[in-house]
C-alpha cells in the first residue's frame, strides 16, 4: 500500500459517482464463462420433477434432458456437472451400478455429448449408488475403507471417461484417489480427460438439499462423512489436500462449500496458482432462495454472493443458479 493522498485530494466517492464510472473501476466481474450448471437426472422419470429443498431446480428424466441442455446452451453456459438419481433397487453396499457402462449417468453423458457442445463434468463417488449412502465401501466395522474403495472409484472414473465425460470429478475424499485415477486414465489412453478434484471438500451441513435431490439422505440416515471429508475447522489441511492432489495429477482443484469458505478459496488460489473452482452448494443456494422467496432479501443477493467467489479468486463456480444468473447477465 503506497498511496498516501489525503482528503480532499482523495475523495473515494468520486469513482462511485455514476454507474458508468463504477463499472469502469470494477475490479472483478462475473460472466457466463464463470458458471457451471449442476443437473440431476433421474432414472425412469418421465419429464421433470421439482425438488422441495431446492427451489427452481428440477430432476430431469432422460426424455426431458435435451430441452434443458438446449436452454443451458442458449444461455451460453459452457459446462454442466451431472448427478444421477438411480433406481433404489439398483443400490447395493458396494455401489456396483456405478461401474455399469450402460448406467443412467453414462446414458445421459452420451445423449448430452451427441446433442451439444457442452463440457460434461461427472462426479466420481459412490453415494448415489450405495445402499448406505457413503462415498466409498464399508469394512466390517462400518468404517469407510479407503483402499478397498479406490479400485471401485477408479473403474467408475473409467466408465465415465469412456462414456465421454470431459472431466471426471472425484468428490469422495479418499486418500490416493487422484493418483490411482490419473494412472488408469494414462494407461487407458484417456490422456486429455481432465481430473477436477474436489480437493478441499468439507464435512459440511450445507449439503442437505443435494442429498435430498439424489435421495442419498435416506440411505445415509444419521451417519456422517466426518471420517473422510475435512473438518470445518481447518485451512492448513485444505492446502495440504490441494498440494497432494496437484502432485498426484489433478488439473483443476475445487473448494466446497463456497461462501462460508472464501478464505480457503483465496489461500488455495494464492498459494498454488492453478485453476481453482468453487461450489456454491445446495444449502447455500437454498438459504438465499428461501429468503428471496419470502421477500426478506432481494434477488440480487445471488449475484453478490457469486461475485464474492470471484473476489476470492475462483476461476469458475458451480451453482444451481447458473441458468438464472446467465439469463440476467445476457440481458
Ligand atoms: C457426492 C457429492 C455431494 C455433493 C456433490 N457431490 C454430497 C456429499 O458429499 O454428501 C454436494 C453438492 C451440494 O450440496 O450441492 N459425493
Amino acid at each position: 500500500m503506497t498511496v498516501s493522498r489525503k482528503f480532499p485530494n482523495s475523495r473515494l466517492r468520486r469513482t462511485r459517482f455514476t454507474s458508468v464510472i463504477r463499472s469502469l473501476v470494477a475490479e472483478n466481474h462475473l460472466t457466463v464463462d464463470d458458471l457451471i450448471q449442476p443437473i440431476f437426472v433421474k432414472e425412469g422419470l418421465d419429464g421433470i420433477e421439482s425438488i422441495d429443498s431446492l427451489p427452481e431446480v428440477n430432476r430431469f428424466g432422460l426424455n426431458a434432458l435435451d430441452d434443458e441442455v438446449a436452454r443451458i446452451q442458449e444461455n451460453k453456459i459452457k459446462a454442466i456437472a451431472i448427478f444421477p438419481v438411480i433406481d433404489p433397487l439398483k443400490k447395493d453396499d458396494r455401489g456396483t451400478e456405478s461401474t455399469n457402462e450402460d448406467n443412467l449417468v453414462c446414458e445421459a453423458i452420451r445423449q448430452i455429448k451427441k446433442n451439444s457442445e457442452l463440457a460434461v463434468i461427472a462426479d466420481v463417488a459412490l453415494d448415489p449408488y450405495t445402499s448406505h449412502g457413503h462415498d466409498g465401501v464399508l469394512d466390517s466395522n462400518g468404517y469407510v475403507d479407503n483402499d478397498d474403495s479406490l479400485p471401485i472409484l477408479v473403474s467408475q472414473a473409467l466408465t465415465l471417461a469412456k462414456a465421454g465425460a470431459d472431466m471426471v470429478a472425484p468428490s469422495d475424499m479418499m486418500d490416493g484417489r487422484i493418483a490411482s485415477i490419473r494412472n488408469m486414465l494414462e494407461e487407458k489412453g484417456f490422456v486429455n480427460t481432465i481430473i477436477l478434484s474436489y480437493a478441499a471438500k468439507y464435512s459440511s451441513k450445507f449439503y442437505g438439499p443435494f442429498r435430498d435431490a439424489v435421495s442419498s439422505s435416506a440411505s445415509l440416515g444419521s451417519g456422517s462423512k466426518d471420517t473422510y471429508q475435512m473438518s470445518v475447522a481447518n485451512i492448513d489441511e485444505a492446502l495440504h489436500e490441494v498440494k497432494m492432489d496437484i502432485e498426484e495429477g489433478a488439473d483443476i482443484v475445487m473448494v466446497k462449500p463456497g461462501l462460508p469458505y472464501l478464505d480457503v478459496i483465496k489461500s488455495v488460489k494464492e498459494t498454488f496458482k492453478v485453476p481453482t473452482f468453487a461450489y456454491q452448494v445446495s444449502g447455500e443456494y437454498a438459504m438465499l432462495k428461501a429468503a428471496i422467496q419470502n421477500g426478506w432479501l432481494s434477488e440480487e443477493v445471488m449475484m453478490e454472493s457469486l461475485l464474492s467467489f470471484k473476489r476470492a479468486g475462483a476461476d469458475c463456480i458451480l451453482t444451481y443458479a447458473a441458468n438464472q444468473i446467465a439469463e440476467t447477465l445476457n440481458k
